[in-house]
């Protein structure tokens, strides 16, 4: 990647002013190389309230009458996980460089729409995948980099979620399809492991899924997988988001173990090292969904009084400003912006390619079969749904 004009202000866009574009619309004014900042939301209050927090230059409820500025050179794409296409392809037609929060699209084939249009235009864009920000992870990978374990043979990976998380998300969508736990969070393990294995190449799956507890939103609850790569390394991935709502994690633990042909390196990420107890009932999550859609005769009202704190993966607020990696995954885009300079951030072809993978994983568990993988994973879109 060349150096770029460092004298060159960025241009920046933000679409969707929800927890996420907010946090990173707070950033994008402290960085002194942008230098002019318009944001967008249908909610169009919403809008206005975060424009005067962040003193923008321009606020509107159309992304694309903010897309089609000409001060516009980047865009954040921070709308839910079901509404990324339509403003990603807008901003695709102005060849603006790209923030995208995961997924590239939740409809497989717009995503590989998205994917294909970002390459042949050459365009800058990334992944909200935040967790490869945490510093546990970039030293983990830096050592599997350097050999230090010999070559990976196997990965062991587990996800638990607090269910409040799933309950968030359905109750934001009216098509659940392929808001699965895999899609919808798993992805973000998913992106950890194969970035961690280094360009191993999956080639057949074995899955399968319950769905106790969201089956009749038209979601599952828990998926566990078994992937065999081209170079015989294996994956087992396990990855559930139906903790109670009392489950001390308020979103997202993991555990993740890689055994390698000199070592092994054991990573427990369930954030079980600063624990809070209190008699007064403790929020989970980063925020509570509007309604709760799960299956009601499964679950109970549950007071959470035990807290690990540091559970919410991209950062939490203290003293008036967010911290944690989504801060270090912000900067560090608007330095790679400014300067060109290579990040550890998830490409969009490499989105895409997680959304493959598990939707892959979905199909193995739903038709209970082995999935062998062809080489280019886009020939399962047909039977993808
Ligand atoms: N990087 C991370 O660690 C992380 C963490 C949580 C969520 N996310 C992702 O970030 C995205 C946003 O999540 P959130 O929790 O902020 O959601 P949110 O529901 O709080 O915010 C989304 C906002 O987008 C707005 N919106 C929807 N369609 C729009 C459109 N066409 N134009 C303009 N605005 C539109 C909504 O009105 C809403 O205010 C999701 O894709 C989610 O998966 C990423």
């Amino acid at each position: 990647m060349s150096i770029t004009n460092q004298n060159a202000k960025i241009g920046l866009a933000i679409i969707g002013c929800g927890d996420i574009g907010q946090a990173r619309a707070q950033f994008a004014r402290s960085y002194s190389g942008i230098g002019w900042i318009g944001v967008c939301d249908i909610n169009r209050e919403l809008a206005q309230s975060v424009a005067t927090q962040i003193e923008a230059d321009f606020v509107t409820s159309d992304a694309s009458e903010l897309l089609s500025r000409s001060e516009v050179t980047a865009a954040i794409i921070a709308t839910n996980e079901t509404a990324h296409y339509a403003p990603v392809s807008l901003a695709i037609e102005h060849k603006l460089s790209l923030f995208i929060e995961k997924p590239l699209a939740v409809d497989f084939r717009q995503s590989a729409e998205l994917s294909d249009k970002i390459l042949k235009y050459g365009i800058d864009a990334v992944m909200g995948y935040t967790q490869r920000f945490r510093h546990r992870f970039l030293v983990v990978k830096e050592k599997l980099d350097n050999n230090q374990i010999g070559q990976v043979s196997s990965v062991s990976a587990r996800g638990l979620l607090n269910r409040t998380i799933a309950n968030m998300v359905l109750s934001r969508a009216n098509d659940h399809t392929n808001l699965t736990p895999m899609v919808a969070s798993g992805t973000h393990m998913l992106d950890m492991c194969l970035w961690l294995m280094q360009g191993s190449k999956p080639k057949a799956i074995f899955a399968r899924s319950t769905d106790k507890i969201f089956g009749s939103t038209g979601s599952k609850d828990t998926t566990i997988a078994v992937l065999e790569f081209d170079n015989d390394a294996v994956l087992s991935i396990n990855h559930s988001w139906v903790a109670p709502e009392n489950w001390p994690g308020g979103v997202y633990g993991m555990q993740i173990g890689i055994i390698g042909t000199q070592g092994v390196i054991d990573i427990e990420d369930m954030h079980r090292d600063v624990i809070l107890a209190s008699s007064q009932h403790q929020p989970a999550g980063y925020k509570r969904p509007s309604a709760s859609i799960e299956n009601k005769a499964a679950s109970h009202q549950q007071s959470r009084n035990v807290d690990f704190l540091t559970s919410i993966p991209f950062g939490q607020k203290s003293q008036g400003e967010m911290w944690g990696p989504i801060r270090e995954e912000t900067f560090s885009w608007f330095q790679r912006l400014q300067t060109g300079v290579p990040t550890p951030h998830t490409t969009a072809q490499e989105g895409h390619a997680n959304l493959a993978l598990c939707m892959a994983i979905d199909l193995a568990a739903k038709t209970g079969k082995i999935l062998e993988i062809p080489d280019d994973i886009n020939e399962l879109a047909n039977q993808f749904t």
